[in-house]
């Protein structure tokens, strides 16, 4: 067992290395958007008190057995060096892409897997290289994702493991990952449920592969290539379907969708847990943030996505309100079926 207080110094340690790494970046950020004011101080000082309190909070939950300290992501130095000199350099890319406001560049392998993919979907989100259609692109997303939140994108996701490990059942349950990506999340609940049989779903075949590439080690985790609002598995087969930031990239009607279809693929009794951005007003605070990110980053439904509150439509398309709960930058809510 390793201490839970050497955890919250580690990941405050790691928070403090994003950081560092986050400051090209945002240099690379302030060439593309020179009349974007930077954040006032004092709103960065309060991140970072939220920052250090959410290291505090997961140090706790760990501690009380909410979740295996195996889930957190520990970076080999030499893999995570190199990984940084690809995010760099390809940073440059992504500033003259953001420059220019070019949010459809996709060329050579990126186009042709594109062709095939909805409107809303086929470009470059974040002004990310290749969109979502090359493994590359899949390869940097998780690093680049931890330079943008400090390195606390690992812990924002994990906020799925505390409503998951309450209401699960015990033993072989199903879990259904819509939008999964790269796979961060799925690897964390292979951990926490080591007998659970994991089905994670994404749109983009290249970041499938990267993820089953990350989890080659847990074979109970399966990985399927479709559409989170029309998938082919057949009702109630699942004990929990969850999805992580998948939300904010879908425009409203997509949004409605998906969770209809998850609905749809729940047992009696099953979890819906969704993840996502927090939304206006959820924290006061950070509503300065919220209302930047889509300043910066190619994310054309986020803007209508933070006023549109997941409880109000998960109650108004399932007909039950979810429990909320915030972890910095994100928000979960769950429901389970048939119970109100
Ligand atoms: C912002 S990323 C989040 C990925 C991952 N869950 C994470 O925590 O990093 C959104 C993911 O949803 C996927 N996606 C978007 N629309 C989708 C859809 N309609 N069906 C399935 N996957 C979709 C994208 O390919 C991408 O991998």
């Amino acid at each position: 067992m390793i201490s839970t207080k050497l955890i919250q110094g580690l990941n405050i340690a790691r928070s403090g290395v994003y950081f560092l790494e986050s400051l090209p970046v945002l240099a690379f950020n302030r060439f593309a958007h020179p009349h974007l004011p930077p954040p006032a101080p004092e709103q960065v000082q309060l991140l970072w008190k939220h920052i250090l309190r959410v290291h505090e909070r997961e140090a706790g939950r760990i501690e009380a057995g909410a979740y295996p300290w195996t889930a957190l992501d520990w970076e080999k130095p030499w893999q995570h060096l190199r990984s940084y000199a690809e995010v760099l350099s390809d940073g440059v890319k992504v500033a003259l892409r953001m420059r220019l406001n070019k949010t459809k560049d996709l060329g050579g392998e990126a186009a042709a897997h594109s062709a095939e993919t909805p409107d809303y979907y086929a470009r470059n989100f974040h002004f990310q290289t290749d969109g979502y259609f090359s493994e590359d692109s899949a390869r940097r997303y998780d690093h680049q994702v931890e330079i943008l939140f400090n390195g606390t994108a690992g812990v924002m996701r994990r906020s799925i493991l505390p409503p998951l490990v309450s209401l699960l059942p015990p033993g072989n349950t199903r879990i259904l990952e819509l939008g999964c990506g790269a796979g961060s999340a799925t690897r964390y609940m292979a951990e926490t449920f080591p007998k659970a049989k994991i089905t994670a779903l994404d749109m983009s075949a290249p970041y499938l592969k990267v993820a089953q590439e990350k989890l080659r080690a847990y074979p109970r985790v399966d990985f399927v290539q479709g559409d989170a609002t029309d998938t082919d598995f057949k009702d109630g087969l699942f004990d929990a379907v969850v999805s992580v930031y998948l939300m904010h990239e879908l425009p409203l009607e997509e949004r409605v969708k998906v969770l209809h279809e998850a609905w749809r693929l729940l047992k009696p009794a099953g979890v819906l847990v969704v993840a996502d951005s927090l939304q206006i007003d959820d924290d006061p605070d950070l509503n300065w943030a919220l209302e930047r990110f889509p300043k910066i980053y190619h994310e054309p439904f986020y803007k209508n996505y933070i006023v549109t509150k997941l409880e109000d439509l998960m109650e108004r398309e399932i007909g039950t309100r979810p429990d909320s709960d915030f972890t910095l930058l994100t928000k979960v809510c769950w429901v389970q079926k048939g119970k109100s």
